[in-house]
């Protein structure tokens, strides 16, 4: 056989393995209805719909890296997460039943025969509790941390310190996020670890006066979003459906009808073992909209909408910070500090934390009447902010090898979902940690919360609207 024909053979058998694969790839049951789970929806997108829960993490692929002529190792490490995935809301709920039920008497089931059978999976009492899956993303990202960071846990679990907020969804989270760091450094859950309940760091929003009134409570706050909301994109692809359905004027489909039915497929898809039909009437024009729609709501009530937002955030900001300094100064004087430190809040947690950090600001803003030049847009929540959304500042500590270590540089990096993002301080991935403290000095070191919120006194937890 001539050399020729030999590579050619070979070729051959490599890619009828290859095709081999794919087959195999397909018929697996888990692949049967995937092609809808990608990060195309909202702040009710799974974590592992927009990262890869397969990807193989190195042993201690993040504890050091090269600065220049030195090398940085992780001394310390402080991160904010969103809950994991949990059952829609209440409201939700209800409208998904009402949306079903507008369909049958419209005939629709006639076209679709899968709504005749069609019930509601989601009972009225799981209203925003976790579900097994946010409970899989926490665990695998604990995880997930452990092995990128293995050598700073492998020191030091004792000083980890968990904060959570009062919801059961997000102390749900840290306890599975504290089973799958523990699992992976021990060999064994610590099933012992409580944290400690903070609503001021965690849930701030639901204790601020002046951000319930001015913008949350107050529909002019976030007028961009309803421009947008009945608008003529939003119409656009509101009409195709109704004509899709064969509805009749007066049943039209309605900005409200798109959103139950992308939150239907979202829940549906992720939280049952059937997948969700209802997909099949959102085309990836109706997804990119419908994502616009909601995204004009996060950006203006917890992002860069107005001031108060941002600024609220500042317990968290200021406690992460805090802590960095101290880590600092006691690692200068040999002195034992907290490895770790690990809260566990809400999408109003994170938002606003990535706004006062100067994350995800698109210029110009985002408005109703933009839709098309934000279509690359920074702030997406789809994959800024899914379920399990996190945050994370990585401090490592540089030196050069030589003896004149009487100067330490401290240098830190972010992590959004995992990955390194450019600090606004320095526009870099890694920024000394000077820079980038003084960067965030005013919000940090005259934090007056209660002042700003105009808050009569501490209050007590109120539950509002939240995700
Ligand atoms: C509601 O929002 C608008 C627009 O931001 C603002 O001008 C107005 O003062 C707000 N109302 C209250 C009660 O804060």
């Amino acid at each position: 056989m001539s050399a020729f024909l030999r590579l050619k053979l070979s070729q051959m058998i490599m890619m009828i393995f290859v095709f081999y694969l794919m087959i195999l790839e397909c018929l697996s049951p888990a692949h049967a209805l995937s092609s809808f789970r990608t990060p195309s929806y909202s702040t009710k997108t799974p974590y592992f719909w927009v990262n890869d829960e397969k990807e193989t993490i190195a042993l201690d692929s993040e504890t050091w890296f090269e600065y220049g002529e030195k090398t940085c190792q992780i001394i310390h490490l402080n991160a904010v997460f969103r809950h994991g995935a949990r059952f829609p809301s209440l409201k939700w709920i209800k409208r998904m039943t009402t949306l079903h039920e507008k369909l049958v008497e419209n005939g629709v089931d006639e076209r679709y025969p899968f709504l005749k059978a069609w019930k509601n999976p989601f009972p009225e009492k799981s209203d925003k509790i976790i579900a097994e899956l946010g409970e899989q993303e926490q665990e695998m990202l604990g995880e997930r941390f452990a092995h990128r960071f293995n050598l700073l846990f492998d020191e030091d679990m004792d000083s980890i310190r968990v904060v959570s907020s009062s919801k059961q969804r997000s102390y749900a989270s840290s306890l599975s996020f504290y089973t799958g760091l523990s699992q992976t450094v021990f060999g064994e859950a610590d099933k012992t670890m409580e944290p400690t309940v903070n609503d001021i760091e965690m849930r701030f929003h639901d204790n601020c006066v002046h951000f319930a009134e001015s913008v949350d409570k107050n529909k002019t706050a976030t007028n961009e979003y309803s421009k947008f909301k009945y608008g003529p994109e939003v119409d656009v692809i509101a009409k195709k459906l109704t004509d899709v359905l064969h509805l009749p004027e007066k049943a039209a489909v309605t900005p409200d009808d798109l959103n139950t039915i992308h939150q239907l497929c979202a829940f549906e898809e992720a939280l049952t073992d059937a997948g969700s039909e209802w997909c099949q009437f959102l085309d990836q024009e109706s997804l990119e909209v419908i994502q616009y729609m909601n995204d004009l709501k996060q950006y203006w009530k917890k992002m860069y909408g107005h001031d108060i937002s941002s600024a609220m955030s500042c317990p968290l900001l200021s406690r992460i910070f805090t802590t960095l300094d101290k880590v600092i100064q006691a690692n200068n004087a040999d002195d034992d500090y907290a490895a770790a430190e690990f809260g566990f809040g809400h999408a109003e947690t994170l938002a606003p934390l990535y706004a006062s950090l100067g994350l995800f600001k698109d210029e110009p803003q985002l408005k109703a009447d933009n839709f098309k030049l934000h279509l690359n847009r920074k702030f997406r929540a789809s994959r800024v902010l899914p379920f399990s959304a996190n945050f994370a500042v990585a401090l490592y500590q540089c030196d050069s090898g030589e003896d004149n270590n009487d100067y330490l540089e401290y240098v830190v990096r972010f992590y959004v979902n995992e990955k390194t993002v450019d600090i606004p301080a320095c526009g870099k991935q890694v920024c000394p940690y000077k820079e980038v403290r003084e960067f965030y000095k005013n919000q940090v070191d005259n934090c007056e919360f209660h002042k700003m919120c105009r808050n009569p006194e501490p209050k007590e937890n109120s539950e509002h609207d939240e995700l």
